[in-house]
């Protein structure tokens, strides 16, 4: 008989944590494979498809034999085109050189944090927080600082908790407005005054500006367009999210021109380039006619927003800072349990309504936690409230 070794794999490998929520979602389609109906509000991305002139555009460059390699720093055509966006739209003045494309945000971070870490130097971050960043900074053999934040500064850093926290070798500070959990903004200039401190100390401010565009109320912005800003500054942007382009994995990153030769070596090593047709696509969404399109979506989210924010608040439920960007609302469950899980899970099991449990963003507070994505139509957000009052009303 033909013996099983179990051979070994990496230690980061088997340290990385997975994201808890695909358990729940794994339980949810089975249940819905039995003819249940489920809400999904635990899915991190827009559900609309991307735009019709994204797909013809691709088609055209495919006939055309747009299939090869770009140049690993990406279509010469779409740096240029995504300076000029930054002009217009931000007045913001990002060379081309300084624009690097990658495979989705996360190559973007990986590539970057690549390009940053040795092993030990220290990467400070918020709990809560997109939880990759913590994975990426594992990998690399490098060191998490998570600093547990509050409702008071909207689930952000500010720059004197990063002073508050202070300690040597910490090479960079990983902040994201909009965030991901909370919806949260930081103001410019509390991001301006992160970035001179960071300066001081010779470490990075890694800024992801992925839910850009997506905020509401109030205009789009970058920190990019801050007058005199030090060359410690590093934004992580992706065609997911506003662009409506998830599954074209095209993300970038606008870098000091010093880093530029060390991420084109690195991504040469890494990936090579970026996925060809996707940039193609890129280049056609970044037209006013698909941007017009675009800003229709982002009403529609707007109004989501506002209808699931106001249902929740009437339904006495606590969600301490109201979002202003990206879909997602940080709901604060310590008044109907201490394990939000197992709340999510019961959740799930009696009104089909599946959100996402705090723990996959961080520890702190994170079992009092649930985040709710409003990346479905109203009608199911408002039936999902409905339905999470009367599970409280009738188990809790
Ligand atoms: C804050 C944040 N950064 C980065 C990413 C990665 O996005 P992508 O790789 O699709 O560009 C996500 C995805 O949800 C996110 O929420």
């Amino acid at each position: 008989m033909h013996k099983q070794n179990k051979l070994p794999i990496s230690k980061v490998a088997s340290a990385v944590e997975p994201f808890h929520v695909m358990k729940l979602l794994g339980e949810a389609k089975a249940l819905e494979a039995e003819g249940r109906e489920m809400i999904h509000l635990e899915i991190g991305e827009p559900d609309f498809p991307s735009l019709d002139c994204v797909h013809q555009a691709v088609t055209d460059a495919i006939n055309h034999g747009n299939t090869h390699y770009t140049p690993t720093l990406g279509l010469p055509a779409l740096r240029e085109k995504l300076s000029r966006f930054y002009h217009d739209f931000y007045h913001a003045d990002v060379a081309a050189q300084r624009i690097v494309m990658t495979p989705g945000a996360s190559g973007a971070l990986h590539l970057l944090l690549t390009a940053l870490l040795n092993p030990s130097d220290k990467v400070m971050m918020c709990d809560p927080t997109y939880p990759c960043n913590r994975e990426f900074v594992n990998l690399l053999h490098g060191e998490v600082l998570s600093v547990p934040v509050e409702a008071s500064t909207g689930f952000q850093l500010t720059a004197e908790l990063i002073e508050l926290h202070w300690q040597p070798g910490i090479k960079a500070v990983m902040v994201a407005s909009p965030s991901n959990p909370t919806g949260t903004l930081i103001e410019q200039p509390e991001l301006l005054a992160m970035a001179n401190f960071l300066s001081e100390q010779g470490a990075y401010l890694i800024v992801d500006e992925i839910y850009q565009g997506l905020v509401y109320e109030r205009a789009a912005e970058t920190i990019l367009a801050n007058a005199n800003l030090p060359d410690n500054v590093v934004v992580i942007n992706s065609f997911s999210k506003f662009f409506g382009m998830t599954g074209w994995r095209l993300g970038w990153i606008v870098a000091p021109e010093f880093l530029i030769p060390a991420l084109d070596k690195l991504a040469q090593n890494l990936y090579l380039a970026a996925p060809t047709p996707s940039q193609y696509g890129a280049l056609r969404v970044l037209e006013s006619d698909a941007l017009a399109a675009l800003e229709q979506r982002r009403q529609i989210f707007e109004q989501r927003r506002n209808r699931l924010y106001d249902a929740m608040m009437s339904a006495g439920f606590k969600i301490p800072c109201k979002p202003a960007g990206a879909f997602y609302l940080y709901w604060d469950v310590s008044e109907l349990t201490d394990d939000a899980e197992a709340f999510c899970q019961t959740l799930m099991l009696h009104t089909g309504v599946v959100v996402t449990p705090g723990k996959d963003f961080g520890e702190y507070r994170s079992r009092q936690h649930v985040r709710i994505a409003y990346t479905t139509g109203d009608n199911e957000l408002l039936e999902a409230v409905r339905k999470i009052q009367s599970f409280i009303n009738n188990d809790g």
